[in-house]
């Protein structure tokens, strides 16, 4: 077979020479976004000489999914990213479909990416694993690529669903889980692991999913925090369960124990990890402080609905620390977005019955901090990317302890979904709403991080208003860090 029709010179050719017609005032400010054409999945997220490299699925040639490439930033400070050629292009015989999400690592000055290659053409289709080793700039496929195939696995174990690496070193063995599908049709984590990069060993199937979560795992990322060990998965066609896991493609963490001698991992605990619109395959590294930070692609395949207009497509979430407590992994933006902090603008009121607005706090580009005190209150509202015609609502009602993001005044011009609900609980009778917003991207932390909800707007930027809508009575302190 051989499909090849793309390389590494052409993309990044391209991007050159294409990247001017995208207009950058309509990129979000303090979030990394596609250069050009489409971007999903962060992959090879990892720290190299001091510096942050964020990778992700990459089709430079049209705002749609294609065969991926992988794009290539870099950062200091992981808000401001760098843009780099494009590292990897699918130019090989085990590759030419595309070179699917993967990871990276640092390994004594060598920069390891693992990947995915995809093959695919009317009588095959195949996924394996692959490696391509370079030095924060250019990267070498491996000759001896793929390094992992699918024959290695459990008998009935799909060659076709075999994907996205999540790799790791532990003294002077490498490992990585790759998602799978299992013969029962649902998905499984195996578990491999090397002393050379180059031939690897099938451990164990360390979480099954025996139809019970969704149907295929994507993008596996398995990691220790607190001594407790994490695995995050990204669930494909999983039903609804209440208000914990949403229909289609959704994102979830299990925590529990994993005991590295028999490579088994006992889950105790699985929810959601993200309850926006607009959130998927989520990747985390560890920094050189030691914080365990995560970072996700703030779209859904489903119902994703960049307008037509843009010469782009994809953008990551912002950074988040993750911290295990409460029985609850939070998440909380790195502080290294306090530095992009142009102005703050501080109100503390009390509000009956009102709608509450200040002129000073128009923005589309803010980190706006809200507590309430809910106890003689019915239900709290925040309009923001709000004029006389948009309008995207925060809503918390406070009986049901209740919150709901909807954007179904928010202009979208699609037939698609626009309002998500959770439970979430005031503590000591206040609740804390955190709203990051940048343009288009609207991330919500409750209760500092407990609870998250990411999701897309693409309103007009005139609708840049906000106002404070309270039923009953409250206290309301509101911080609003404009960028
Ligand atoms: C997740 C995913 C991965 C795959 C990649 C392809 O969004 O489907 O499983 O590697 O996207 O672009």
């Amino acid at each position: 077979m051989n499909n090849i029709k793309y390389n590494l010179e052409k993309a990044r050719k391209y991007e050159v020479e294409n990247m001017d017609i995208i207009n950058d005032d309509k990129k979000p400010l303090i979030h990394l976004s596609s250069p050009i054409g489409w971007i999903n999945d962060p992959n090879g997220f990892s720290v190299f000489k001091d510096e942050y490299h964020l990778f992700c699925q990459y089709h430079p040639y049209s705002k749609a999914w294609g065969p991926m490439h992988w794009a290539h930033f870099k950062s200091k400070d992981l808000i401001k990213w760098e843009h780099l050629p494009v590292a990897l292009a699918p130019d090989t015989n085990y590759d030419s479909f595309g070179c699917f999400s993967g990871s990276a690592i640092d390994d004594n000055g060598k920069h390891i990416l693992m990947y995915t290659g995809v093959i695919k053409d009317d009588e095959k289709e195949r996924q394996t694993q692959c490696i391509a080793i370079g030095d924060g700039i250019n990267y070498k496929k491996l000759e001896q690529n793929p390094i992992i195939k699918g024959d290695i696995l459990p008998k009935g174990s799909s060659l076709v669903d075999f994907r996205d690496p999540k790799i790791w070193k532990e003294d002077d063995t490498f490992y990585s889980v790759v998602a799978n599908r299992a013969e029962d049709g649902s998905g499984q984590i195996a578990l491999f692991s090397s002393k050379n990069l180059i031939d690897w060993e099938f451990k164990n199937i360390i979480l099954s999913c025996n139809n019970e979560l969704g149907k295929m795992w994507e993008c596996p990322d398995f990691f220790e925090l607190d001594n407790k060990h994490f695995l995050i998965l990204s669930p494909q066609e999983m039903e609804q369960q209440g208000l914990e896991y949403h229909g289609g493609n959704c994102n979830v963490y299990t925590v529990g124990d994993y005991d590295k001698n028999k490579f088994i991992f006992n889950k105790h605990n699985t929810q959601a990890l993200d309850y926006g619109l607009d959130f998927y395959a989520p990747q985390t590294t560890i920094t050189s402080d030691g914080r365990r930070v995560l970072v996700g692609w703030m779209q859904s395949w489903d119902n994703h609905m960049t307008p037509y207009e843009f010469g782009w497509s994809g953008i990551m979430s912002i950074p988040r620390q993750l911290v295990y407590k409460n029985d609850r992994l939070y998440q909380i933006p790195v502080e290294e977005i306090k530095n992009y902090y142009k102005d703050t603008i501080t109100i503390q009121k009390y509000i009956e019955n009102e709608t509450f607005e200040d002129k000073r706090l128009f923005s589309r580009t803010f980190d706006l901090v809200v507590e309430i005190d809910v106890n003689d209150l019915d239900e709290f509202i925040i309009n923001f990317a709000k004029n006389q015609r948009y309008n995207t609502k925060f809503i918390y009602k406070c009986k049901e302890q209740l919150a709901i993001f909807d954007r179904n005044g928010a202009g979208i011009r699609k037939d698609c979904l626009n309002e998500r609900k959770i439970n979430i609980t005031s503590i000591d009778n206040k609740l804390n709403i955190r709203i990051i917003v940048d343009k288009y991207t609207v991330e919500i932390f409750l209760n500092n991080g407990y609870k998250t909800m990411s999701s897309l707007i693409y309103t007009n930027m005139e609708a840049n208003q906000i106002s404070f809508e309270v039923k009953g009575k409250s206290n309301i302190i509101i911080n609003q860090n404009l960028f």
